[in-house]
């Protein structure tokens, strides 16, 4: 009988396949595993490798997705598609050791854990694989952050390596993000019941071949969902990278301006349009890269179109800002805070006004 899946999500692991499966085969040896591969339509032929090794390897299973991206996702998918009890989720590049597979599966079947965590973190550990020291900064801090803002109490919550019932994790699918790399943390805290836990120390190796896929894009999903968990109910998530970029746009304005006016000595009108305009198209381009990530303007007409609307609408905006401040102030309201009314309330409306005509669909 079927005892454990490997689940090993794939994004271009071509050249790391071959040794991977030989170190499975030696460290399951006595077990009936099986391998499931969740690849994301890799662009070196990861799949048709592993489905040829799959053609004389019963153990070997592919799913190819097709226009899909996604860590997290892939191992909830791959943990969906077997049918062992139990399932080790692994990286594909042999940072992690699958001898302590072996050990995850003895704490599970003693009952002392419902998950098992092989940690990078944990006393008797070491993380020398971590491409580069920014990298092992960011993931501690990655790591500290997670721990503070969910209440997680592990040393690696981040961790890529983790063992659990199969049926486990399957109830908990419907309620995971599948968002990003940060599968485990979402299986932590969408956890019905405290999971018991054990961490495994690990020695995370160096990635045999090829590349991470840990960009700045997955960096800004993590930090995006911790927000969205914690404070997006109180702030809209998007009205909140809206209005931050808002305020990074008044930096810009007041840049040009002082080059303008009190450097290159024009005019104060002319240089307050020229600084106007700057910040409102730095804005179109920030928001349409961080705040409409999801739903980009990327051809030369449809960017055009935005930043023209987007200029439109904001220009609304600021007359709705200056004359609700204008009435207040002359009403007696103090002057901060009648110009901070102002400010809000053109920030909701050029968010509203965006949101709609500019990246609506
Ligand atoms: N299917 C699929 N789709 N697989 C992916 C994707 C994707 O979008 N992105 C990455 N993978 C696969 C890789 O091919 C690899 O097998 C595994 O997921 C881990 O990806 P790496 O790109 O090697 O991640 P890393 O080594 O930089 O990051 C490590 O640390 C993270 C936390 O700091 C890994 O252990 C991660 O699992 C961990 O979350
Ligand atoms: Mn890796």
């Amino acid at each position: 009988m079927l005892e454990i899946a490997v689940i090993l999500p794939t994004l271009n692991e071509r050249e790391n396949i071959v040794p991977l499966l030989e170190a499975l085969d030696a460290e399951l040896a006595g077990f009936a595993w099986e391998a499931i591969f969740v690849d994301d339509d890799s662009t070196d032929g990861t799949a048709d490798a592993l489905r040829e090794i799959g053609l004389h390897n019963r153990k070997i299973r592919v799913i190819q997705r097709i226009g899909r991206r996604g860590l997290a996702s892939a191992v909830i998918e791959g943990a969906c598609a077997t049918a062992a009890p139990v399932v080790a989720v692994m990286d594909a590049d042999l940072q992690h050791d699958p001898a302590l597979i072996r050990d995850m599966l003895e704490h599970l079947r003693s009952g002392a854990a419902d998950l098992v965590v092989a940690s990078r973190f944990a006393e008797g550990a070491s993380a020398d694989g971590l491409p580069s020291a920014r990298r092992e900064r960011g993931s501690r801090l990655a790591n500290r952050l997670a721990r503070m803002l969910t209440g997680v109490e592990l040393s690696d919550p981040m961790s890529g390596f983790f063992a659990m019932e199969t049926a486990r994790l399957r109830a908990l699918a419907p309620r995971l993000s599948g968002i990003g790399f940060k599968v485990l943390l979402d299986i932590l805290s969408a956890s019905p019941e405290r999971l018991r836990v054990v961490e495994v120390p690990m020695h995370f190796a160096a990635r045999r071949a090829g590349e991470s896929k840990l960009d700045r894009a997955v960096a800004f999903e993590f930090l995006v969902g911790l927000y969205e968990r914690h404070l997006g109910r109180i702030v809209p998530t998007r009205f909140a990278l809206f209005g931050t970029v808002g305020g990074a746009g008044v930096l810009v304005h007041l840049s040009v301006l002082t080059l303008a006016y009190r450097m290159l000595g024009s005019g104060f009108t002319a240089a307050q349009a020229l600084a106007t305009f700057a910040a409102m198209s730095f804005n179109f381009w920030l928001n349409n890269w961080l705040t409409y990530r999801d739903q980009r303007l990327r051809s030369v007409p449809a960017v055009l179109r935005g930043w023209a609307v987007f200029c439109v609408a904001c220009s609304v905006g600021a007359l709705a800002n200056v004359a609700l401040a204008s009435l207040l102030q002359a009403r007696g309201t103090y002057w901060l805070l009648a110009a901070l009314a102002g400010i809000v309330v053109g920030a909701v409306w050029n968010y509203a006004l965006s949101n709609r005509f500019v990246w609506g669909r």
